[in-house]
């Protein structure tokens, strides 16, 4: 099957979404970040739903309405299909083990495999981030008017963070309220524990065009002693995303993942 990888436009911060001509395992210093729609025609549906695993279909099966559905196969599927490009693999033979939240990883089966990933979903978009043996946590959101921000603002932003939006004018606030809910979200994704975190605990910029050092502004519980890294992905039209991987002065590669339409 031919698959086609489609250089970004985007021109808002130095990285962009770029071609791709394989697919190696990324250098320790490197995170590959890969986004894809979800909205495809039936045939590669029909493709994806093959390669899933017997509980993976069970899941898919307990959607009630056909969007969710589909996305779960096509971005089941095309994780599987990503990992197993990287692996080797044939996307069906992949195995995941999932930690006690819930964070699936690959599993031991996958001899000397040092790959990490997440992966996160919003509107006909998917986002995945690969590293070699990091923590690593990505979201994506679809920008959209949301009646209670203000409320969700005051209720799960830190002190800082509630302080930092409520200081931008009113036009600002949108993306403000996306960009840290995003990278506070890819945050505790890199931990894997699930909301046992507390989103309080540690504060990130709501700011448009920051530099990926100044993202995590700090974590009382002490986690950031590890050394983690938050930073936003290139524009994606209508969407905001991060990602939080441990590490510092890392090289992220960004591809956009394009399906032939036939
Ligand atoms: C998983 C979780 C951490 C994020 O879920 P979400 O934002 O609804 O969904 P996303 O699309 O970003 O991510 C879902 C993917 O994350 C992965 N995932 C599941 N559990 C996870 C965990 N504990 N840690 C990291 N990743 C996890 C899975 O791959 C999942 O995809 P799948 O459903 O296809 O298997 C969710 O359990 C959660 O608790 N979210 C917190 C919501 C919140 O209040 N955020 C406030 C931010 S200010």
């Amino acid at each position: 099957m031919m698959t086609l990888f489609i250089e970004s436009k985007d021109n808002d911060i130095k990285d962009r979404w770029n071609p791709a001509t394989s697919m190696m395992t990324p250098a320790t210093d490197e995170i590959h970040l890969w986004c894809a729609h979800v909205n495809l025609p039936r045939i590669w549906l029909d493709y994806f739903r093959k390669v899933l695993s017997e509980d993976e279909t069970l899941r898919a099966g307990r959607f009630v309405r056909s969007e969710d559905y589909n996305r779960f196969i096509v971005s089941r599927g095309l994780l599987r299909y990503i990992l197993g490009r990287y692996l080797n693999t044939p996307p069906g033979d992949i195995r995941f083990e999932y930690n006690p939240f819930g964070k699936p990883e690959c599993a031991d089966t996958h001899h000397e495999n040092p790959l990490c990933f997440n992966v996160s979903h919003s509107g006909d978009r998917v986002l995945y981030g690969i590293s070699n043996q990091r923590h690593i946590g990505v979201d994506i959101e679809k920008i959209c008017f949301m009646e209670n921000q203000d409320e969700i603002v005051n209720r799960f932003f830190s002190q800082q963070e509630i302080e930092d939006y409520k200081r931008l004018p009113e036009s600002l606030r949108r993306e403000a309220f996306f960009n840290c809910w995003t990278r506070k979200e890819s945050y505790i994704k890199s931990w894997g524990k699930g909301m046992s975190i507390e989103l309080n605990t540690f504060s990130v910029s709501v700011r448009s065009n920051m530099t990926e050092e100044s993202i995590l502004l700090n974590d009382t519980d002490g986690r950031s002693e590890h050394h983690m890294t938050i930073r936003s992905i290139p524009s994606v039209d209508g969407y905001v995303g991060a990602v939080a991987v441990e590490g510092k002065n890392l090289t992220y590669r960004f591809w956009n993942w394009e399906f032939p339409m036939s």
